[in-house]
């Protein structure tokens, strides 16, 4: 495994929407294991891969929880409630800002055998999952965030 570069705000990459995933590659699994290795390094509990440079639709979250995921092609199939807190990103290094995201979801996503599986999470789990799909489809927290960006109070990025 191998650290990564992290591309930050204002790279084209993080604009662009990622490819579904076919198939799990060898190369496809390495990545995995870098986005894990890049995500812990840097102190996050999220990465998507366009924040590596790689246009997959590939997720990786640990929340601390004792479960850390691996999502495939991720899709939110539903949400419920609100929760307003702050937000931080990988990719805007130092910096976070006040987001409302829903305070439950409901995900479906494949697992690195491309297993159908799906995940719940409420709270910061559910923050996360929001904010590592929307990297898929180019959308970062910067673009709705309320108010402006404050330097980071708070170590959780994705
Ligand atoms: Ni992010």
């Amino acid at each position: 495994m191998a650290l990564r570069n992290i591309r930050e705000l204002g790279d084209d990459v993080l604009r662009k929407t990622a490819k579904e995933v076919r198939d799990v590659t060898p190369k496809v699994k390495e990545l995995i294991g870098d986005m894990f290795e890049t995500m812990y390094a840097a102190d996050g509990v999220g990465l998507a891969a366009p924040q590596v440079g790689i246009l997959k639709r590939i997720v990786v979250i640990d929340v601390g929880d004792g479960e850390p995921l691996t999502m495939i092609n991720p899709e939110i199939i539903e949400t419920d409630g609100e929760q307003t807190d702050y937000e931080g990103c990988l990719s805007v290094p130092g910096k976070s800002g006040i987001v409302t995201r829903p305070n439950y979801v409901k995900a479906r996503a494949m697992d690195e055998n491309m297993k159908i599986f799906i995940v719940e999470g409420e709270g910061l789990l559910a923050r996360a999952i929001c904010h590592e799909v929307d990297h898929l489809d180019g959308k970062m927290y910067v673009d709705f965030v309320e108010g402006s960006l404050v330097d980071n109070t708070r170590t959780e990025e994705n």
